[in-house]
């Protein structure tokens, strides 16, 4: 197991990539803490972790409110006594070009997206500092790497994901704490099944992905488990995407080069 006894929050595990995460860790014997705004959500994925690790437990939390972001990682402390792995997963957005986006949808998304991020490491940092001993994993997007058409909030605070995970390894890295981060592409979870429902628009997604599929929340779990585990030892500060070559495709857009002479 790779895993055995470590502790392991995991934000927004009520769904999608975090449910799939939350899972992946149990069967590798963390003791996982299901976190999710969604306290309903949280309980069904607690008893599908349980099956793998009984002493899993889970507690709703906001990740854009500082003293339910404390709250929790007391809770935490108070039962397992140390948090060995983080996993900032939680996120949201919203379809709008920048000159609509209503003010407050961009507050809220970059206080989930961003600051979420900023203040669960940073309160999950404390404790790991102390033990001299932490792993951070933050789901970023391959939005934060490339705009995409009505991404406004969303692709902004996925930048910054990357670059408050670059700040972290450098910072703690001294603690024996690592810090990466995980760019997904195109992945099907309820968060993104009104995309995917439509098998037409499905198949379009598809067919411009390098590897012609739509990834699954199993196959950014897989990287998490890397990540996690000492598998991944000297791998720090560094963001990994995970988009079945997407990000490659820019060059398709322009017409090609005449032949050789
Ligand atoms: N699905 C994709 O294609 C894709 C691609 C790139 C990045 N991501 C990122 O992966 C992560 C998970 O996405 P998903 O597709 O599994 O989405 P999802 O909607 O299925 O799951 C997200 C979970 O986050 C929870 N959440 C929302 N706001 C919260 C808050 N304030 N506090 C705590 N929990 C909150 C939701 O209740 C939900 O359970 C997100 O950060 C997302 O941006 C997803």
């Amino acid at each position: 197991m790779k895993l055995k006894d470590q502790v392991a929050i995991i934000t927004g595990s009520g769904s999608g990539i975090g449910r799939a995460i939350a899972i992946a860790f149990a069967r590798e014997g963390a003791k996982v803490v299901v976190t999710d705004i969604n306290e309903e959500s949280c309980l069904k994925v607690l008893a599908e972790v349980k099956k793998y690790s009984p002493k899993s437990m889970t507690m709703k939390s906001d990740v854009s409110r500082g003293d339910e972001v404390k709250k929790l990682v007391d809770i935490t402390l108070d039962q397992y006594k140390k948090i060995d792995i983080l996993v900032n997963n939680a996120g949201t957005g919203t379809v709008h070009f920048l000159e609509d986006i209503p003010e407050e949808d961009w507050d809220r998304i970059m206080s989930i997206d961003l600051k979420g991020v900023f203040l669960f490491s940073k309160m999950v940092g404390k404790v790991m500092i102390k033990q001299k001993r932490g792993n951070i994993i933050n789901i970023a997007s391959t939005s934060g790497h490339s705009p995409h058409l009505q991404g406004n909030a969303y692709s902004v605070a996925k930048a910054g994901v990357k670059m408050l995970t670059r700040l972290a390894a450098l910072e703690w890295g001294r603690y024996n704490i690592r810090v990466n981060s995980i760019s997904p592409g195109f992945v099907r979870t309820p968060g993104t099944e009104i995309v995917y429902s439509d098998p037409e628009r499905h198949r379009k997604r598809a067919e411009v992905i390098p590897i012609k599929k739509i990834g699954t929340p199993e196959d950014i779990a897989k990287l998490a488990l890397f990540l996690a585990s000492d598998d991944s030892a000297y791998i720090h500060g560094e963001d990994i995407v995970i988009d079945g070559g997407f990000l490659t495709t820019l060059y398709q857009q322009i017409p090609p080069r005449p032949p050789n002479k």
